[in-house]
């Protein structure tokens, strides 16, 4: 970290001592006021529920500019990944922190297929299930189970275990999103198929069927390749900060990832895409896009409870440049499979009008993320609304290993345990039952 050359003063009205904090400075973005010393030094510690202003780590992975709409994946703009590199290799970057050359990507590639089968006593686990069990249920279970299974890359303190580690949960995820989702049709699992792309043997996985040979529609498969390569990394949201703080304990690494699938399936996080898709199928049932505005004045009510799923971002106040490639995906696709006159997608194109003019939007500046148009393209691939979250996992795998390695590997790295303002009762002494 680099030291800036101001200093920070924090002084007190009631005369106590002012305490002087150092700053750092990133590469880009913000400084940092460390406060690390701040109770040793005050007996006070700060206060910042939901982290508004507080940066809980050092990264070099991702950078988020929410004002410009910027997203940098170790310096890469994600418009320039999302046209020139496919997932494996961004896989490749954000895990080692450069683009590989052609020998290091098909090492790479060849790594992760080797990896691609689970253990085969994974599908009686997965029999425990109910069929109608929601698949982040199952999928939780199935990613912290891996513990169960892969005894010999558990050690998060050993950097060649936290390698196997990445490599497989990389290379299973895709494995275990398609096995929970044939499992609820009651469909034989497949079994991948390493001659084909990530996104390929994942697409024959999830559709194909033993009786016939599965073709991989090449504009499909560039969809879904995008849609995992812009959900890959995005710095230290709610589940990347779980993975990191369940991780600290030094748990393994396919429990804190565990953690991380169930964080993300909350509808604030990644559960917005299925939210989403729920949201527009619910407009459409009830009159479609003559009862666009109607559903937007209930948005704009606080007493409704109702929001407009997709919209809003913690860090984004400018469009979020994941749903702008998200929007043009949504195009080839639509246009691919012959859907190019979707009502969803025309419901979506219409909310997104009325909000980006509208004052409640404007001034709060709520913006499309990058869920608002992801549901409708895995719609049109026939990815179950259900699973839409299950696939957002599958694509932040990547990301949350890196991150976690990065934290293990740092030699300043310490268990998280935030602290607390105690609003409860002080000390007081048990009655006697009779008392009470
Ligand atoms: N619809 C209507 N109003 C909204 C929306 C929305 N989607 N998002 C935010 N607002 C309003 C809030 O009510 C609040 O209004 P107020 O200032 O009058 O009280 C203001 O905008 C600020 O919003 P906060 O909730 O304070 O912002 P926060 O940073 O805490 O929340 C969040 C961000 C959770 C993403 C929020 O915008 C939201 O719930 N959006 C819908 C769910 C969604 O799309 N989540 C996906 C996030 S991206 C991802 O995980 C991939």
């Amino acid at each position: 970290m680099k030291l800036a050359d101001n200093k920070a003063t924090l002084s007190f009205s009631n005369g106590a001592p002012s305490v002087e904090l150092p700053v750092y400075q990133g590469n880009i973005g913000p400084d940092v006021i460390d406060i690390r010393k701040l109770y040793g030094q005050s007996g006070m510690f700060t206060y910042d529920p939901g982290f508004l202003s507080t940066a809980a780590c050092q990264s070099a992975i991702t950078y988020i500019d929410g004002d410009k709409g910027e997203l940098l994946y170790r310096g890469y703009p994600i418009e320039q990944l999302a046209k020139n590199c496919n997932f494996l290799e961004t896989c490749y970057l954000l895990l080692y922190g450069e683009l590989p050359n052609e020998t290091q990507k098909a090492d790479f590639e060849n790594r992760v297929t080797q990896h691609t089968m689970v253990n085969e006593q994974m599908q009686f686990f997965l029999r425990g299930f109910r069929r109608d069990a929601h698949p982040m249920a199952v999928l939780t279970g199935l990613v912290g189970g891996m513990s169960a299974f892969y005894h010999d890359s558990t050690d998060i303190t050993n950097p060649e275990h936290r390698e196997i580690a990445a490599i497989r949960l990389i290379a299973k995820l895709p494995t275990l999103v398609s096995m929970a989702y044939k499992y609820g049709v009651g469909q034989p699992y497949m079994y991948p198929k390493n001659d084909l792309s990530y996104a390929g043997n994942f697409m024959r996985m999830m559709f194909g069927n033993p009786c016939e040979e599965y073709k991989v529609n090449p504009v499909v498969e560039r969809a879904l390749d995008r849609i995992f390569i812009l959900h890959a990394d995005h710095e230290q949201n709610a589940s990347t900060s779980t993975v990191r703080l369940c991780g600290s304990s030094g748990t393994n690494p396919f429990a804190a990832i565990s953690a991380g699938v169930a964080c993300l399936w909350g509808p604030a996080h990644g559960g917005a895409n299925e939210a989403c898709l729920n949201m527009l199928e619910h407009i459409q049932a009830n009159g479609g896009i003559s009862k666009v505005g109607e559903f937007m004045e209930q948005v704009k009510d606080k007493n409704s409870g109702v929001k407009l799923m997709g919209f809003g971002h913690r860090v984004y106040k400018n469009y979020d440049p994941r749903a702008k490639l998200m929007q043009e995906t949504c195009n080839e696709i639509l246009q691919e499979l012959g859907l190019e006159k979707d009502p969803l997608f025309a419901l979506a194109k219409q909310l997104e009008k009325i909000a980006l003019e509208d004052d409640y939007f404007v001034q709060r500046k709520l913006y499309p993320n990058v869920d608002f148009y992801s549901g409708i393209v895995q719609r049109a691939i026939g990815i179950p609304v259900k699973l839409f979250t299950g696939i957002f996992a599958l694509a932040r795998t990547v990301g949350w290993i890196a991150q976690l390695n990065e934290q293990m590997a740092d030699p300043e790295y310490k268990i998280g345990r935030p602290r607390q303002l105690y609003t409860g009762s002080v000390a007081r002494d048990v009655k006697p039952i009779t008392q009470r």
